[in-house]
């Protein structure tokens, strides 16, 4: 089976290398030359936990190799998995497509009679139906299938979810095309459920999954909000509505909202799908209002622990990526919680484990970039724990107090246990266990 990735970005680096660890024949296609010499020795672009080991170790067995063009590569193979980005479009919230539509176009003109082109980027409902009818334009003499695989990782567990999936979607438009597909994913059969849909239902799951996870984030936090106010623990919640199974207990951790580069920009999209389509999804659309309100409100948390007035007070914040075990920060929670601080005048120092490159990119001069944890929270007057990178629940709280010129805690992620916290002198705040 020979299988071409174009784009090796966060979805395509990960699932052509995993392709290549299940055995297949895997040439991973990107523009960028520079990317593409890197990898070729080694470096890896993202962090990802266990990437890189998986690069070198399929790469050194010649299943996995790099190229800038698709020309010479994608002749010869029997899918052509399109993983190219689709960031938000500015001004509508729709899904820009310019760069699938270019990859489509580019393979359509090289690729084998029967081979399947798969979109594993996350479209909108309809665009299957749009690439068929665009290359029957172009290309009308291309003998093409045209598939929609979703794809459903993690970031900081990409590689664990691509080997033990819970479940494999594809939809299809044809009998020879859902056959490739099955063959591809063939090893992971005895892993889990493998199931073969139409193209629009396999696209529409995408983006209803990404939206009702978001959801159960978006309904916690509002639930955690209660909770402060009435005095109830939101964990103690989560637990009682997460033993029912028709609930389950994951993705109701309350925290600071959601962010990444996947449920803020999907839940947008899908909104827009919605319209185009002519129906009202008023649930997503109040999901993305509670999440968007909940990012711009953190700064509050900070005063009405430090008083209103931030104007020149030192706030450490340790995380700044958007969750733990990457070094993502798009749409971050930490993005708004540090433009509304600094806004109010305060001195900000910072932290976090693999997020500062980013971080540099993002805040420019705003923000003191800081080596530790320790370093962050000097002289502060108040410390944010904004991401829940385990270093942050092992760090010394009573170093941590001592260096700091006033003991206030926000902990946005809940890492600390509230009892022990006060104990040690902090004031602390977290979310819904008042
Ligand atoms: C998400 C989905 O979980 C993946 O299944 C999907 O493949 C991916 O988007 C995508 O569409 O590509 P990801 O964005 O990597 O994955 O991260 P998640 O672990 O889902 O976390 C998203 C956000 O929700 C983070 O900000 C996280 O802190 C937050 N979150 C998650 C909570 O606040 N509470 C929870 O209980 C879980």
């Amino acid at each position: 089976m020979q299988i071409v990735l174009i784009g090796t970005g966060y979805v395509g680096l990960v699932t052509g290398t995993c392709f290549a660890e299940l055995g297949m024949d895997v040439v991973c296609v990107d523009k960028d030359k520079a990317k593409i010499e890197g990898l070729r020795k080694g470096v890896i672009p993202i962090y990802e936990p266990g990437l890189d080991a998986m690069v070198e170790a399929n790469a050194s067995a010649g299943r996995l190799k790099f190229v800038e063009q698709l020309e010479g590569t994608v002749e010869d193979a029997d899918a052509i998995f399109i993983a190219v980005g689709t960031p938000t479009r500015r001004g509508d919230g729709y899904a820009d497509l310019q760069y699938v539509y270019a990859a489509v176009d580019e393979a359509a003109a090289l690729a084998k009679p029967d081979a399947v082109l798969v979109t594993k980027s996350t479209v909108p409902p309809g665009t299957g139906a749009e690439i068929k009818a665009r290359i029957a334009k172009s290309h009308p003499e291309a003998v093409l299938h045209v598939a929609s695989n979703p794809e459903f990782l993690r970031e900081g567990s990409a590689i664990e979810d691509f080997m033990r999936p819970d479940r494999v979607v594809f939809g299809t438009d044809h009998t020879k095309a859902e056959q490739v597909l099955k063959q591809i994913y063939y090893p992971l059969e005895d892993k889990a459920t493998i199931f073969a849909t139409t193209v629009i239902a396999a696209e529409i799951i995408k983006y209803a999954a990404n939206a009702f996870l978001a959801t159960k984030i978006a309904f916690i936090n509002e639930v955690a909000d209660l909770c402060e106010a009435a005095d109830a623990n939101v964990q103690d919640i989560a637990r009682g509505i997460g033993l029912d199974e028709r609930i389950g207990s994951k993705f109701l951790q309350a925290g600071p909202g959601y962010g990444g580069s996947c449920f803020p920009k999907d839940t947008l999209a899908f909104l827009e799908a919605g319209k185009r389509f002519g129906v009202d999804l008023s649930i997503v659309q109040q999901v993305v209002h509670s999440n968007d309100k909940r990012k711009d409100e953190l700064a509050d948390r900070i005063s009405s622990l430090v008083g209103p007035d931030l104007e020149g007070k030192t706030i450490a914040v340790l995380g700044l990526t958007f969750k733990a075990d990457t070094d993502d920060m798009r749409e971050s929670p930490a993005i708004n919680l540090v433009n509304e601080l600094h806004e109010r005048g305060a001195i900000i120092q910072a932290y976090d484990p693999q997020g500062m490159e980013e971080a540099e990119k993002i805040f420019g001069n705003k923000i003191t970039y800081c080596d530790t944890a320790y370093c962050a929270v000097e002289n502060a007057h108040a410390l944010t724990v904004v991401t829940e990178w385990n270093e942050f629940k092992a760090v010394n709280l009573e170093k941590v107090k001592e260096l700091m010129a006033a003991p206030n805690l926000i902990d946005l992620r809940n890492l600390f246990d509230p009892q022990r916290v006060r104990e040690l002198g902090f004031t602390y705040s977290s979310i819904g266990r008042n």
